[in-house]
């Protein structure tokens, strides 16, 4: 059975709750997509001018928790990232970032906490 995850997300300098409604800043998500993906099936804008694939850095989100949950970071989006000048170990395309299974299946807290800009 695939693990569900919880997804924290706050937008840099706007309450989601005026956003999109109540509770809209807490979401599910299952393991095996990506944070892009997560965020748009939930009606949560994030800009993606590529189509997800790792040729911008508009997608890019800050990993305040929860990194452990994510795919490691690969090449292609390090150095994406770095040619935008914008690399940090915790910003993320989240287009490249898939929501994984923990490596401790005794860990309880399946969360991610991430900023992403003002719309
Ligand atoms: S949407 Fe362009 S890099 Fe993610």
């Amino acid at each position: 059975m695939k693990a569900q995850v919880e997804i924290i997300v706050e937008r840099e300098g706007v309450s989601l709750e005026e956003e999109k409604g109540s509770d809209v800043n807490r979401i599910l998500a299952v393991e095996g997509y990506t944070l892009l993906d997560a965020l748009l099936d939930t009606g949560i804008a994030l800009p993606h001018e590529c189509g997800g694939n790792c040729a911008c850095t508009t997608c890019r989100v800050f990993v305040e928790a929860g990194a452990e949950l994510l795919s490691p970071m690969e090449e292609a989006e390090r150095d994406r990232l770095i040619l935008e000048n914008v690399y940090q170990p915790r910003i993320r395309l989240a287009c490249q970032a898939l929501i994984r299974s923990p490596n401790n299946s005794l860990s309880s807290d399946l969360r991610i906490k991430l900023l992403i800009p003002p719309s």
